[in-house]
C-alpha cells in the first residue's frame, strides 16, 4: 500500500478508480465482495512473528472504502471466518435494516453465508466500518477498517491521509492476540487495553511528506477502549471535522487532541517541520509523550503556505434540535469496580456476567430504553456513576451536547463521558428504526452498557 492516497482529483483521473465502490450506472452489476477471513499480519516490530488476525479482504485494517456522497455502497459481505459475524458502518446515517448488529437489525452471517449490504451514504466525511457480533472480540482481533465519504467539492489538500489508530494486545512470546475475552478485571474495569499501539496496522507507521505540503489527515480510534491523546509536531493547521460531520468554520488544533474510542477527527494540516521530521505523538499513561507516526520529510514543495482553509461543506440534515420541544429523558451509567453500585445489586449483575447498567438495566434487554416518535426532538441527560471513563455511542443518529445556556456543541455520534461528569446531549430522532446506544468500550458493551432506542 502507498503511504499516502491520492487525492480526490487523481481518483477521478482514473488512478486507483478500483477504490470507487458506487457509482452511477453501475447499480445493477453484482456487488464487490468484502470478505471476512483469517490472515497473517505483522503488527508487531520486525523479528516478532506475524499475527493471525481476522480481516476484511486480507487487510489490517480492512480495506479503505471510499466513494462519493449521495452515492450507494453495495457490498457482499463473506463470512470466511468460522463464526458468525456482521459488518456496522459506524457513524454514517443509513437505514436501519442495514446497521449491521447482529440480533437487532438483522440476524448474524453464519460462516460460509453472505449478506449483500447497500445503501445511500448521505453525509460526506470519516467513517469506519467493524464487525458488530460480538465485537469485543472480533474487533479485538482486526475486524474493522475507514469508510471515507467525500465531498463533491474537496477541500485544496495535497495529500489525504486516513489514519487508523488502534492497540493489540499480543502474547509477548508468540506475537498472537492474546485469547482472554472475558477478563473480569476488563470487563469491570477500562475495558480491554493493548500492549502494543500502531496505525494502520503497523505498530510504528512512518509516512513522508514534503515541506509545505498540505494535508489533510482523518483520523479514527479503532481501539477497544485506549481513548488516545494526541499532540502534532512540525505540522499545524486546522480541526474541521467531527465525528464525520464538518465544523461550521475550521478550528485551530487543540494543544492537545483527545480521541476517545470510535472518535473520528479529520485535521488539515500544513507541513512546517524545521528539521527533516514531522510527527504525530501520543501520550503515555506515565505521562512521557511516544511517537505515533512519524512523518519523513523529504524536501520542500514549490508553494508556500496557504490561507485558512475554507470549512467543509454542510452535509444535509444538520439543523440544531428545538431544545423548547424536546423530549427530556435521563440514562444513569452505573456498575464497574469501585462504582459505589451496593454489593447485592452487583453480586446479581455479575451472576449473569455483567458490570455495568445504563437505565437501571444491564442490556441488551426489551422492551427499549425508548420509544420515539419519527421527528421528535430528545434531550438525553447521561449521569455517569461510575469510576471510569465511557464512550457512548448513538447509532443512526448525529446529536449534539447540550452546553452551558443551552448553546448547542458540534454535531458527534461517540461522546467521551468522564468519571462521575454529567452530559446532555440533543438529537432529532428523523431515522426510523432500532438504533443502539452504547459504550464503545466494547467490553463494556459486552458487559451490560448496551441499551437501544426505537424511532418510528
Ligand atoms: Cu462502532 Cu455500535 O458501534
Ligand atoms: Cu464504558
Amino acid at each position: 500500500m502507498p503511504s499516502f492516497h491520492p487525492t480526490r482529483r487523481a481518483v477521478l483521473a482514473g488512478l486507483g478508480a478500483t477504490a470507487l465502490s458506487a457509482r452511477a450506472g453501475f447499480a445493477d452489476s453484482a456487488p464487490i465482495p468484502l470478505t471476512a477471513q483469517r490472515v497473517l499480519a505483522q503488527i508487531a516490530p520486525k523479528g516478532y512473528p506475524q499475527t493471525e488476525v481476522w480481516s476484511y479482504d486480507g487487510q489490517l485494517p480492512g480495506p479503505q472504502l471510499r466513494l462519493a456522497q449521495s452515492t450507494r455502497l453495495r457490498r457482499r459481505f463473506v463470512n470466511k471466518l468460522d463464526v458468525p459475524t456482521s459488518v456496522h458502518w459506524h457513524g454514517i446515517r443509513i437505514a436501519n435494516a442495514m446497521d449491521g448488529v447482529a440480533g437487532l437489525t438483522q440476524e448474524a452471517v453464519a460462516p460460509g453465508a453472505s449478506f449483500d449490504y447497500d445503501f445511500l451514504v448521505p453525509d460526506a466525511g470519516t467513517y469506519w466500518y467493524h464487525a458488530h457480533t460480538h465485537s469485543m472480540e472480533q474487533v479485538a482481533r482486526g475486524l474493522s477498517g475507514a469508510l471515507i465519504v467525500e465531498e463533491r467539492d474537496a477541500p485544496d489538500v495535497d495529500r489525504d491521509e486516513v489514519l487508523m489508530l488502534d492497540d493489540w494486545r499480543l502474547d509477548p512470546e508468540t506475537a498472537q492476540i492474546a485469547p482472554d475475552f472475558s477478563h473480569p478485571m476488563d470487563l469491570s474495569h477500562g475495558g480491554r487495553f493493548g500492549n502494543l499501539i500502531g496505525t494502520n496496522g503497523r505498530y510504528n507507521l512512518s509516512l513522508t511528506a514534503k515541506r509545505h505540503e498540505r494535508l489533510r489527515l482523518r483520523l479514527i480510534n479503532a481501539a477497544n477502549a485506549r481513548t488516545f491523546v494526541l499532540r502534532l509536531a512540525g505540522l499545524s493547521g486546522w480541526q474541521v471535522a467531527l465525528d464525520g460531520m464538518p465544523q461550521p468554520t475550521p478550528e485551530p488544533i487543540a494543544q492537545n487532541i483527545v480521541l476517545a474510542p470510535a472518535q473520528r477527527i479529520d485535521l488539515i494540516v500544513d507541513v512546517t517541520a524545521a528539521g527533516d521530521e514531522a510527527a504525530i505523538d501520543r501520550l503515555g499513561n506515565d505521562a512521557q509523550w511516544y511517537r505515533q507516526v512519524g512523518v519523513q520529510i523529504t524536501g520542500a514543495a514549490s508553494r508556500a503556505r496557504r490561507a485558512v482553509p475554507a470549512a467543509l461543506p454542510p452535509n444535509p440534515r444538520m439543523e440544531l434540535p428545538d431544545l423548547a420541544q424536546a423530549r427530556p429523558l435521563e440514562m444513569k451509567i452505573e456498575g464497574g469496580a469501585m462504582g459505589g453500585m451496593p454489593m447485592s445489586q452487583m453480586r446479581s449483575l455479575m451472576q449473569s456476567g455483567k458490570f455495568w447498567t445504563l437505565g437501571g438495566q444491564a442490556g441488551p434487554v426489551d422492551p427499549p430504553f425508548a420509544r420515539l416518535s419519527l421527528g421528535e426532538p430528545v434531550r438525553l441527560r447521561m449521569v455517569n456513576d461510575t469510576a471510569f471513563p465511557h464512550a457512548m455511542h448513538l447509532h443512526g443518529m448525529h446529536f449534539r451536547e447540550v452546553l452551558e445556556g443551552e448553546r448547542l456543541g458540534p454535531m458527534r455520534d461517540t461522546l467521551l463521558t468522564e468519571a462521575g461528569a454529567r452530559h446532555e446531549i440533543a438529537f432529532t430522532a428523523d431515522n426510523p428504526g432500532k438504533w443502539l446506544l452504547h459504550c464503545h468500550m466494547l467490553a463494556h458493551a459486552a458487559a451490560g452498557m448496551t441499551a437501544w432506542i426505537e424511532v418510528s
